[in-house]
């Protein structure tokens, strides 16, 4: 069983195309489609095995799409574990305005998820042996799925010494922290989200950050500001990261690409800033590719020589 197993309770199919203006009632004649394996989790997977590491995506997956899926991954060589649900996976779909580079992002709320379709995807991770070292929990959860379905998988997880990566929002991820993950990566809008409060400026941010940690509600927390870069903050220090310069094609895929790149470093036994660094790294080679296409580990490798890390000011009392 490979050490780090990503779970993806609400996995797409994510298909990406171009227009050169977008408009309403008038068909517009589009670019042929990009066609992507999607999901936080299933991206995260296939970043760790561009980077030579060993990764079970683990998801839920049924009808015509879930078929395509495995079909999407298998060719990549992905190893992975479908649990089959009634309800039909969705599929993503985002269109890039040519004329001014602006992406629009369709995203579909997914199938109802039965009680006993979730009931089983917790008998399987309690299942996997051994237990793996890292467990990836990234997306949104379905209809059906109730809000406390990461807080319980974090405590089963944790019961078992595996360390737990959560990559989710509004109120799965409120309900999962007490409960304390290992790391969390939220986004700028994820964060402003579960504090309520606007984090006008970087030092908000940081308190933010540090308060989750000073809680023991994770020991970890990477805060992904988009254009303006990352924080990494823990017990132990407080950095910054700029964003790496790149020419930026399409956002889908960075945030998980971050995460996929950072556990990769982590499950190597590298250091804390190490793996930040190659978090910048994989999010900034994401960002040079159309749709969900994400990038290669000598992309990634590029990038992380462009990487620079600076100590973030902490205002005391
Ligand atoms: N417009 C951008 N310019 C430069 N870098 C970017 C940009 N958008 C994203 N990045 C890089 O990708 C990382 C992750 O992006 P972001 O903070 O948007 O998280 P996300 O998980 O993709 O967002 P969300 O989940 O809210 O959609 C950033 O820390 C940054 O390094
Ligand atoms: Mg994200």
């Amino acid at each position: 069983m490979p050490e780090i197993v990503t779970l993806t309770v609400n996995p797409a199919i994510d298909i990406a195309t171009s227009v050169e203006r977008i408009t309403d009632t008038h068909k517009m004649r589009c670019a042929p489609a990009r066609i992507d394996p999607g999901g936080g989790g299933i991206n995260v997977a296939r970043v760790v095995q561009r980077l030579g590491g060993d990764c079970l995506a683990l998801y839920l997956a049924g009808g015509p799409v879930a078929q395509r899926l495995a079909r999407l991954l298998a060719a990549e060589g992905l190893p992975f574990t479908a649990l089959q649900i009634e309800g039909e996976t969705r599929e993503n779909f985002s269109v890039t305005e040519s004329s001014t580079h602006r992406e629009f992002r369709f995203v579909m709320p997914g199938p109802s998820v039965s009680k006993s379709e979730w009931q089983r995807c917790l008998d399987c991770l309690d299942a996997l042996q051994p237990a793996p070292r890292y467990l990836v929990l990234s997306g949104s959860l379905p209809p059906g799925v109730p809000e406390d379905f990461y807080a319980r998988i974090i405590d089963m997880a944790k019961a078992r010494g595996t360390r737990v990566v959560l990559d989710t929002s509004g109120p799965p991820l409120r309900a999962a922290l007490p409960h304390g993950p290992y790391l969390i990566k939220p986004s700028f809008n994820e964060l402003r989200q579960l504090t309520g409060q606007a984090l006008e400026l970087d030092a908000h941010c940081i308190e933010a950050a540090l308060e989750i940690v000073r809680r023991g509600h994770a020991q970890v927390v990477a805060l992904t500001l988009g254009a303006g870069g990352a924080l990494l903050v823990t017990q132990e220090e407080v950095v910054r990261s700029g964003a790496v310069a790149t020419s930026i094609l399409s956002t889908i895929g960075a945030g998980d690409s971050f995460v996929g790149a950072m556990v990769w470093a982590l499950n190597r036994n590298a250091g804390m800033l190490e793996a930040f660094r190659y978090g910048m790294a994989a999010a900034a080679a994401a960002l040079s590719h159309a749709g969900t296409e994400l990038g290669s580990a000598a992309e990634i490798a590029q990038c992380y020589r462009e990487v620079s890390l600076s100590q973030a000011v902490v205002a005391h009392g």
